[in-house]
């Protein structure tokens, strides 16, 4: 099948190369002419896919990427893989899958079948993406993408995917196109079961995740390890699922898609209180990171130098979109501390670049990467653990 995909970032580019590697000829389409030059020279930007695997499909013109909207006209299937991230008021941004339907209403002559695996709430597909194409006949298809970014055992391949159609003829067709690169494939009897499955699966790792953070607080005003309380009770062999607590959460997905679900769920007049909850307790780690730091360091950590390690959201990614360590940055700052960051992944961050980990009074790990120098970590006065990984460490 000819294949556009809109959007070349986390999932889009893993769409392009799981496509061209079924034997389909994909053209990646996207605004950013910077990103666009990088992947045509063969330089992905995405920790799971090798430049070398991205060199063989341009070679062998299974791949390409462009910034000319035209590309899209005539492709078999298009798939939208744009952002959806909230604007000021943590309310929906659909402007980016607004520009991407206004896109192929203006650029698909002839019929095709149009995915979105851009996540969002029900009823975007019909609502948001097919009402804005009038003129051609497409078939419409929501097919949210679970990608994991950094997770070496579950992929596009072996995670499955999740469709629902407008129409019987589009959920065909999808399933033929996910079928050649994807092993379980499911049928939902909607798009906008297939959009509330993506934001609900969202939603419970948020609130699991806010209610080990809360656990982690109560855990430690008892005096107690909260990591081996959780740790106990994940022996049970049914009814519990681990999760560990953090410095709150980061990336596109979890801070981000349960306010989705809370938007239409105010719209249709339910309270999520479990969202709002949720999003309390995860924006207010941070603070309490902070709090924590200048307890253990005994009262104060004015002029102390402090270095933040690991400022992505997750370990062994470089994606610092939403990180809980911009926060943690802020407050320490704001208690009159000297404070850089090291991490190799990022680099460069906010103007300011990866510091070296070593001369600092204080160090608090917020993202253990591997290869991270623990000989330089533990060389630091104090440090504090948001990972639960330096043994005999303070932290949560
Ligand atoms: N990153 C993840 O782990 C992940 C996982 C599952 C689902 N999602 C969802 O997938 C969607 C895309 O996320 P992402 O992480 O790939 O985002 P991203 O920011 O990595 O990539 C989005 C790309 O879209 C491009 N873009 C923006 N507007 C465009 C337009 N009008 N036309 C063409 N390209 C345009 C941007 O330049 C960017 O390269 C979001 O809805 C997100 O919630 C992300």
């Amino acid at each position: 099948m000819l294949v556009a995909i809109i959007g070349q970032g986390y999932v889009g580019l893993t769409i392009a190369v799981g496509a061209a590697g079924a034997g389909h000829s994909v053209v990646g389409f996207d605004v950013n002419d910077g990103l666009v030059s990088a992947l045509n020279a063969g330089t992905s930007h995405i920790e799971g896919i090798s430049d070398a695997a991205l060199a063989s499909f341009i070679s062998s013109g299974a791949y390409q990427a462009s910034t000319e909207p035209s590309v899209i006209d005539g492709c078999d299937v298009i798939v939208i893989a744009v952002p959806t991230p909230l604007d000021e008021a943590r309310n929906p941004d659909l402007s980016y899958v607004h520009a991407a339907a206004d896109l192929i209403a203006k650029n698909a002559k002839s019929s095709a079948l149009v995915i979105n695996e851009s996540t969002s709430y029900p009823g975007t597909l019909r609502n948001e993406i097919a009402a804005r194409i009038t003129g051609v006949e497409h078939l419409y298809a929501s097919s949210p993408e679970r990608v994991d970014p950094g997770n070496t055992q579950w992929g596009t391949k072996n995670t499955p995917r999740l469709i629902g159609g407008l129409t019987p003829a589009a959920v065909a067709k999808a399933k033929e196109f996910y079928a050649t690169f994807c092993d379980t494939i499911i049928e939902v009897s909607s798009p906008e079961v297939a959009e509330a499955a993506k934001i609900f699966e969202n939603t419970f790792r948020q609130v699991n995740i806010a209610l080990v953070n809360e656990f982690a607080q109560i855990a430690d005003a008892l005096g107690i390890s909260g990591r081996e309380v959780i740790d106990a009770a994940a022996t049970k062999p049914y009814g519990f699922m681990e999760f560990n607590p953090g410095p709150g959460v980061g990336g596109h997905c979890i801070p981000v898609d349960p306010s989705y679900l809370a938007h239409v769920a105010n719209e249709v007049g339910v309270p999520a209180t479990f969202i709002k909850r949720a999003n309390e307790v995860n924006l207010a780690m941070p603070a309490y990171v902070v709090k924590r730091v200048v307890a253990g360091s005994g009262g104060s950590i004015k002029d102390k130098k402090v270095v933040v390690v690991g400022v992505s959201y997750k370990s062994n990614v470089a994606d610092t979109r939403e990180t809980p360590a911009a926060g943690v940055i802020d407050l320490l700052r704001a208690q009159g501390a000297t404070v850089t960051w090291h991490d190799d992944l990022v680099g460069s961050w906010h103007g300011e670049s990866s510091a070296p980990i070593s001369g600092a009074d204080i160090a608090v790990l917020v993202t253990k990467h591997d290869g991270l120098d623990l000989a330089a970590l533990m060389g630091c006065g104090y440090i504090f653990d948001c990972t639960g990984s330096i043994a005999g460490a303070d932290g949560i």
